[in-house]
């Protein structure tokens, strides 16, 4: 046995199924609601009525039973609702590694794209179902729906390379996606409004959001 091995993992078949956005058999599944994303969007007051309103569930992250753990190489469905706040199109919190690793999406479903930064270029990925998008180690990447159905994608990911949110949080994207009649309108990024309101928000969990 190699030394690298962890058990009990063994070598296994998962079923994809693209169609019905599922991964079987199942890991965890992850809700993120509005509350979820608090310091995201630019207009703060909009977040906020959105999260004391219904509190939408802005996305979900399906995951096949592959632990997050070094060496081993997880797989999740992250599905994104259509969605704007104050135009602000409905985005995934988006995060960099830790251990700086490379990471693959595949578009399955709708319309979205990939917003990369990596503290100083900005890349946009036009993502269609059949686009893999490549995230190279070191880049900060989040997913937004561009259209105006669910929008959703295969995720294949290094299990010890980590998820820092507040990388995000500090160093922002980049650029914020805002709907536009043909797609998406990219909008130079600035820190998110002084909230007049304030709505609280859970512990971040780790996952591949
Ligand atoms: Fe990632």
């Amino acid at each position: 046995m190699p030394p690298f091995h962890t058990p009990p993992i063994s070598p296994m078949a998962i079923a994809f199924d693209a169609e019905n956005l599922t991964l079987s058999p199942a890991g965890p599944t992850l809700t993120r609601r509005m509350s979820d994303l608090e310091g995201l969007f630019l207009d703060t007051d909009a977040w906020a009525a959105a999260v004391h309103g219904d509190d939408p569930v802005v996305y979900t992250v399906t995951s096949s039973p592959v632990p997050e753990i070094d060496r081993e190489l997880p797989q999740s469905i992250t599905t994104i609702m259509p969605g704007h706040t104050s135009g602000e199109l409905w985005m995934t919190k988006g995060h960099q590694h830790p251990d700086h690793q490379g990471e693959i999406y595949l578009a399955l479903k709708g319309r979205g794209g990939l917003l990369m930064f990596d503290g100083e270029r900005t890349e946009w990925l036009d993502m269609l179902p059949g686009t893999i998008g490549y995230i190279p180690p070191g880049w900060a990447h989040r997913s937004v729906n561009t259209g105006d159905e669910p929008y959703a994608f295969l995720a294949v990911y290094p299990g010890g390379a980590g998820h820092d949110y507040g990388w995000v949080l500090e160093h922002g994207m980049g650029s914020r996606a805002y709907r536009a009649t043909d797609g998406v309108d990219l909008r130079p990024y600035s820190a998110p409004d002084p909230a007049s309101d304030t709505a609280s928000a859970p512990a971040a969990t780790p996952f591949a959001d």
